[in-house]
């Protein structure tokens, strides 16, 4: 079969993951890369030996032999990035969020659709091994009627005044912090479990450094820029700014399936790195999965004794073998997850091109349930942090209006 041509919009964290991700499967090519100027995609594509450069994303979506795009650039690109690269005719996987207002998702979602074109979301949470063998265990009524739904989503590469990045500027992330930039994937990894969706949201959010210390220089605002601001020559090379987005969140949530939970996110919690954990409590049994020890399981029981499943191959559905591709104590982690969305995105993409189907019917069957995140999914994550915001400024509880 011959390989399919890709391109990779972004040159910084996200975008060469993705690259590392996609050449992985084996079949699909990385051609171009695309960056803010020509010397970062030069950079970029010198390192990671991809043959084409492109100083601006519309050059890469010039390009006929380029079947697929990923758009990893930050948070306030998402929307016109999106929206050109469906106009191109690509197939679409953008990192989160979609875009910044449930209008602009909304929009996206119908011409995506319209087009005909795969379209995926980077909720790649989703991806891990044991988080579909929940999924399952919940689907085959094994663990009963879920009850409640709760964890934390925490970091701490935020946690001191000097660090700083383009999320903590609403311009440039959005109006949320935590909430969107970690807690959208808590949410969507919950509701992937469960089956069951975010009805009504209570926010109470906090922003514990209300002045940080931004980079003079405004390309570390562009880079992994912390504890950056400190003084160079005997000068200061920060200024102190006001910040307007939270550092932390605790919502509470009702789901349509009579579930309730709560969660809480922050990105100032010293010593928690990449900390997303969740417990489900079922009328039957409870189970408790962490992201940094994703190969474990801790399933609770009242009348047995407690256990700690391992994922392992040999122990897991066949519906699960997708997901898992070593035996058992063969570790996997983050970057395995984040190829497995890769594996179903664009496994996707390939029967569309086979079959040259697209149409709108066919664009609506993306990402049937397990598989990978949609637009579908992207928009109404939205809808759920417009309510978030709703409630946080209204101090009351807000019902989720999932836009169509
Ligand atoms: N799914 C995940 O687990 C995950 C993890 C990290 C980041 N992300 C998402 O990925 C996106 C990027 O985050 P990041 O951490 O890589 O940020 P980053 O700041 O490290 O990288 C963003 C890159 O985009 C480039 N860029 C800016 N404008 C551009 C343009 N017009 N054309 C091309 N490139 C441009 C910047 O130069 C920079 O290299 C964000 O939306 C974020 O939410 C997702």
């Amino acid at each position: 079969m011959e390989s399919l041509k890709v391109g990779v919009i972004g040159t910084g964290f996200i975008g060469p993951v993705h690259v590392e991700a996609i050449r992985r499967l084996g079949h699909v090519e990385v051609t171009a890369i695309a960056g803010v100027d020509q010397a970062s995609a030069d950079r970029a594509a010198g390192e990671l030996g991809i043959p084409k450069a492109y100083a601006d994303y519309r050059e890469l979506l010039e390009d006929t032999e380029i079947v697929a795009v990923h758009n990893c650039t930050p948070n306030h690109l998402h929307y016109k990035v999106n929206r050109d690269s469906i106009l191109a005719g690509k197939h679409l996987l953008s990192e989160k969020p979609l875009a910044l207002s449930s209008s602009e998702t909304s929009e996206l979602l119908h011409l995506a659709e319209t087009r005909g074109i795969v379209h995926g979301v980077n909720f790649n949470y989703r991806q891990y091994p044991l988080v579909q063998h929940l999924r399952s265990l919940i689907r085959s009524g094994e663990l009963g009627a879920v009850r409640l739904i709760r964890g934390n989503y925490l970091q701490d590469w935020l946690s001191e005044d000097t660090d700083y990045n383009w999320r903590i500027e609403p311009q440039f992330g959005g109006p949320l912090r935590a909430a969107a930039d970690i807690g959208s994937h808590w949410l969507d990894l919950v509701q992937h479990i469960t089956g069951q969706r975010i009805t009504e949201v209570f926010a109470d959010l906090a922003t514990v450094l209300p002045v940080r210390k931004r980079p003079i220089d405004e390309r570390l605002t562009f880079s992994q820029a912390q504890g950056t601001g400190g003084t160079e020559n005997g000068k200061d090379n920060f200024e102190r700014v006001k910040v307007e987005t939270e550092d932390y969140a605790t919502l509470l949530l009702h789901f349509n399936g009579g579930a309730v939970g709560t969660v809480t996110v922050s990105q100032v919690t010293p010593g928690r790195k990449n900390h997303l954990v969740c417990e489900i409590d079922c009328s039957n049994s409870s189970v408790y999965w962490s992201q940094e020890e994703s190969e474990k399981v801790w399933i609770g029981h009242r009348n047995r004794a407690n256990e700690l499943l391992m994922a392992d191959p040999l122990l897991l559905g066949k519906d699960v073998m997708d997901y898992i591709h070593y035996p058992g104590g063969h570790n996997q982690g983050w970057p395995d997850a984040l190829t497995n969305m890769m594996r179903q995105f664009y496994r996707e993409v390939i029967q569309r091109e086979q079959k040259g189907n697209r149409t709108a019917e066919s664009s609506r069957s993306s990402g049937e349930p397990g598989q990978f995140a949609t637009f579908a999914d992207g928009h109404r994550l939205q809808c759920v942090l417009e309510a978030v915001l709703d409630s946080h400024r209204t101090r009351r509880w807000a019902k989720v209006s999932y836009l169509s």
